[in-house]
């Protein structure tokens, strides 16, 4: 029976994926600590490793679990930022989840930007209270504005169609455009000329800080700025300095810069160490949530099944279609 490693595990990752295993009868072991260095010696003696987003799967992560042993690393995940590739090439297979299920993102996309923009936080906890007044409350129609859509692949396609279906216009940057039915341009133009901002291009060497101080200095007084990709897109020193100048009217955050050391857990208890997150949080304006925009019924199931298929794919010598290469 092959013996799968799972780090990070919560109970809504166990409810498919043991599903699922009645089909393949794996022994899988789940970890609730993350995956790193550290506690790559887990998975000592098993066949292979299954990871997520805020695993630290760096040089020296990799090297631990080449050393017991580990031949393939499934992230279930599309995004493999937290990956040292250049280390595991080579050394271990690495496969992922590339769709599981765009709607999920795009959908937790615009119900962040409908929050912020028409004060639905706000509302909820004032009605709590029995307060019924609507002063501050004031909000604005999305339809007829123009939303700036940075990365036009499976997540930001499906997000362009929803805000189509608002009766947006959509000006959209990729250095790859892959629409006829979107008029592209360059981040700056669209910088400058977006009343919201949404980003959905991956984390690289070349998009890291793609939102920075110079770029915010283009954009219109009270833009809204939407990133449920990934935290590292934004210099979050410089959202703050923007928010601070009335320059972001609003911002809806699933992902965080240094997320890693704090989503997926319990801080209320403690005191957040991370000022720049601390301030964020508090700010009337700005909404975070813990990177939960894959959480959907629907998405996780699919995670799953890919999960087993690149499995399954490997124990059975079959082509990986899913490695990263
Ligand atoms: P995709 O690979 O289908 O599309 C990414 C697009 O970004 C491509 O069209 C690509 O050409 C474009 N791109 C690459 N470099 C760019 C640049 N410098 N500037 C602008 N665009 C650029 O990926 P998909 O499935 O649409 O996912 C996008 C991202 O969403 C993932 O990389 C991941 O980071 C994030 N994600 C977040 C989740 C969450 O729960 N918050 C869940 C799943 C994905």
């Amino acid at each position: 029976m092959k013996k799968i490693a799972f780090y990070d595990t919560k109970p809504y990752d166990k409810i498919h994926f043991d599903r699922l295993n009645e089909q393949y009868g794996y022994e899988i072991i789940y970890f609730e600590g993350k995956l790193n260095a550290r506690t790559a010696v887990l998975a000592h003696g098993m066949d292979a490793v299954v990871a997520f987003v805020n695993d630290n799967i760096d040089a020296a992560a990799v090297d631990a679990l080449c050393r017991h042993g580990i031949g393939l690393l499934a992230m279930r995940s599309a995004g493999y930022n937290n990956v040292d590739i250049g280390a595991a090439k080579g050394r271990l297979k690495l496969v992922r989840v590339p769709d599981y299920s765009p709607y999920a993102i795009a959908e937790h996309t615009m119900a962040l930007l409908l929050t912020l923009v028409r004060k639905i936080h706000k509302a909820y906890n004032r009605t709590r209270e029995y307060n019924f007044l609507l002063n501050g409350l004031m909000g604005f129609d999305l339809h007829g504005k123009t939303i700036g859509v940075v990365g036009t692949g499976k997540i930001g396609r499906v997000f362009i169609d929803i805000c189509k279906g608002f009766g947006m216009n959509v000006l959209a940057y990729d250095p790859y455009p892959s629409r006829d039915d979107v008029t592209y341009t360059d981040l700056e133009t669209l910088c400058s000329r977006a009343d919201i901002i949404s980003l959905h291009c991956p984390l690289t060497k070349d998009t890291y800080h793609i939102i920075n101080k110079e770029n915010l200095a283009l954009m219109k007084k009270g833009v809204y700025l939407i990133n449920t990709s990934r935290g590292a897109l934004i210099d979050s020193d410089a959202l703050i300095d923007a928010i601070k100048q009335g320059i972001i009217g609003g911002a809806g955050l699933d992902v965080y810069e240094e997320e890693s050391d704090f989503f997926y857990e319990d801080h209320s208890e403690t005191i957040i160490q991370d000022d720049v997150l601390r301030l964020l949080v508090t700010m009337p304006n700005v909404l975070v949530t813990s990177h939960q925009a894959f959480l959907t019924n629907e998405a996780l199931g699919q995670i799953a099944a890919t999960t087993f298929e690149n499995m399954d794919a490997y124990f059975n010598g079959k082509p990986l279609k899913n490695e990263i290469l």
